[in-house]
Parts: C-alpha cells; structure tokens; sequence
C-alpha cells in the first residue's frame, strides 16, 4: 500500500520553490530601489565650495554697503523703481555665472550695473561672492562651483 505525504509535506513541496522565487526577486526588487533612491538623493555627488565665516560676514558688510540698494536686502532684486536690478538669489539666473564672470561684473560694469568694485582686492570680491551664494540652492551651487572651476 502506498503510503500517502502528510499535508504540511505536500505544501511544501508544492509552494517552496515559489516562495523562494519570490523573495530573491522582492530582495532584488527592494536592493535596486534603495540604490537609485539614495544615489539621486544623496548630497555626496555635489561640489559645494566652503569660505570661513569671517570672509562671509566681510561679504555682507560689502554687499549692504554696495549692492543692497539694487539687488535688495536678501537679493531679490529690483530694489528700486529706476534701474531694473535682478535678482541675485536663486529665483533668477546669477548662478549661472561662474566667478571670474560675476568678478568682471564687479570691476568693469555690465548694463545699468556701475563698476561698483571696480579697485576691490581678489579677496573682497571672493568676500561679496561667498555672501551672495548663500541664497543659492545646494544644485545651483554645486552646477556654479564646477562652472567656476572650468572658466577660471
Ligand atoms: C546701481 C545699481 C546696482 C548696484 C549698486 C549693483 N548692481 Fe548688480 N546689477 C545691476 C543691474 C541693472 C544688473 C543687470 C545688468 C545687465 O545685465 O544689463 C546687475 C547685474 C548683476 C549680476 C548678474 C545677474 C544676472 O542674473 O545675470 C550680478 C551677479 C550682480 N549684479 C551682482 C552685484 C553685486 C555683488 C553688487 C555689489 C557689489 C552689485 N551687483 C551692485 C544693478 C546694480
């Protein structure tokens, strides 16, 4: 007489190889989400410049002195009615300059923009540059800093 598997056997038999199918897919699955995940989200990949605070707390005092007028308190731009002054946060386009640009801007002019820093130091104009590139988005900063680093 054939002798008949007990039930929790023939479950077994039946469901292991599905059972293990899936979790080696749901660990792939859970593996390949948590890499893209945190590849895309991680500050690792961005190219942040750092400036002692001393040289940023220059820069401020520079800033309000010479272009607060203008380009406003926090740089929002467009602080008086004459002269049409962007802004210099992140809402407009001055990350998109690297250094050595915004720095001629400063010595030479540009536009309706007088020379205002037109006898400043290397370090002065590193000085208003730290300050203003507060206000810039981490993405922002990271694109200018590697922008700055290719048009020294
Ligand atoms: C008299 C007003 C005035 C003052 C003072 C002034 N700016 Fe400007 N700034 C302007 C105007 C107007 C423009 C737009 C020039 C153009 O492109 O025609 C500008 C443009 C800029 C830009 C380029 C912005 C962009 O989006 O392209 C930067 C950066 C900038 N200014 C920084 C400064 C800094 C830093 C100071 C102080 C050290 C300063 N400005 C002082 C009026 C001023």
């Amino acid at each position: 007489m054939k002798k008949e598997k007990s039930a929790p056997k023939r479950f077994i038999d039946r469901y292991f190889w599905h059972a293990l199918i899936a979790i080696i897919v749901i660990g792939v699955l859970a593996n390949l989400f948590i890499w893209f995940s945190s590849s895309k989200t991680s500050a690792k990949h961005l190219n942040l410049p750092s400036y002692p605070v001393e040289l940023v707390a220059q820069g401020r005092d520079i800033y309000r002195a010479n272009c607060l007028m203008c380009h406003g308190e926090s740089g929002q731009g467009f602080a008086q009615e004459t002269i049409p002054a962007p802004a210099l946060d992140s809402t407009m386009h001055a990350w998109h300059h690297p250094d050595s640009q915004i720095a001629s801007f400063l010595r030479d002019g540009i536009g309706q923009m007088p020379a205002v820093g037109e006898n400043w130091s290397d370090q002065e104009i590193t000085a208003v540059l730290a300050y203003i590139k507060q206000w810039w988005e981490p993405e922002q900063l990271s694109y200018q800093t590697q922008s700055s680093k290719q048009n020294p």
